[in-house]
């Protein structure tokens, strides 16, 4: 029987790099949600779609294939088989990837490649939705958060190593304007679930948060 495990937050409260090492560790395939969101809108906007275009984006949803692949421990991720990891972190791609990941029929759609993803083998897979909505028999369901500041702070220098530099006060509004939307939409809503362990990461590093999880899942 395969092991799920979700984990859900908010932009830059660590999830992505937790969920890297935590796969790493357990030899588990780490799935980013997040990723694929970016790609449907990437590919969107390279094709020149409107983002409020509800059939449009649905075609495209169904027509795209996104896999992810990992080596020297970087997630590669891929777009019919083009290499777009470095492409779907652009600032063009932020500002508007909540756009797209509030279409409920989109939603519905990705939700579906999300699952089939994660039927054959043990997964860690972050995101917004994951423990409520894409694995909602996961045997641990993580929520991890963190003040805005310091996810605005670890997102700049996120983006600094990418060669983007960007005004620290731009990305905390940024940020706010994008938790806000995926926290009042109607589908998908990132939220704390009565079954969710949270963990705020402020305060502590990544091999603490690592530590921590590793303890309660048993293998620490
Ligand atoms: O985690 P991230 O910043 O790469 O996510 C990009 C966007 O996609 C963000 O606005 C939230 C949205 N998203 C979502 O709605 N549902 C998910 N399961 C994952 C991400």
């Amino acid at each position: 029987m395969e092991m799920k495990i979700a984990i859900d937050g908010p932009a830059g409260a660590g999830k992505s790099t937790l969920s890297r090492v935590l796969a790493r560790d357990l030899g588990f395939v780490y799935i980013d949600t997040g990723a694929m969101y970016r790609a449907l809108t990437l590919r969107a906007q390279q094709r020149g779609i409107n983002l409020h275009d509800d059939p449009a984006l649905c075609a495209l949803a169904n027509s795209i294939n996104i896999h992810f692949e990992s080596r020297a421990g970087i997630q590669g991720v891929f777009c019919d088989g083009e290499d777009i990891t470095d492409a779907i972190r652009s600032p063009e791609v932020n500002s508007e990837v909540s756009i797209v990941a509030s279409h409920p029929q989109v939603r519905e759609i990705m939700v579906k490649k999300q699952q089939n993803m994660a039927q054959t083998s043990n997964v860690i897979m972050d995101g917004r939705d994951i423990g409520e909505q894409v694995l909602p028999d996961a045997e641990f369901k993580f929520f991890l958060t963190a003040g805005l500041q310091e996810r605005a702070q670890r997102r700049a220098m996120e983006m600094e190593s990418q060669g983007y530099y960007i005004d620290k006060n731009v990305i905390e509004e940024d940020m706010q304007k994008r938790d806000r939307m995926d926290s009042e939409r109607e589908v998908g809503a990132l939220k704390i679930l009565v079954d969710s362990i949270v963990i705020d990461t402020s305060e502590r590093t990544a091999d603490e948060v690592l530590a921590h999880i590793l303890s309660i899942i048993g293998e620490g």
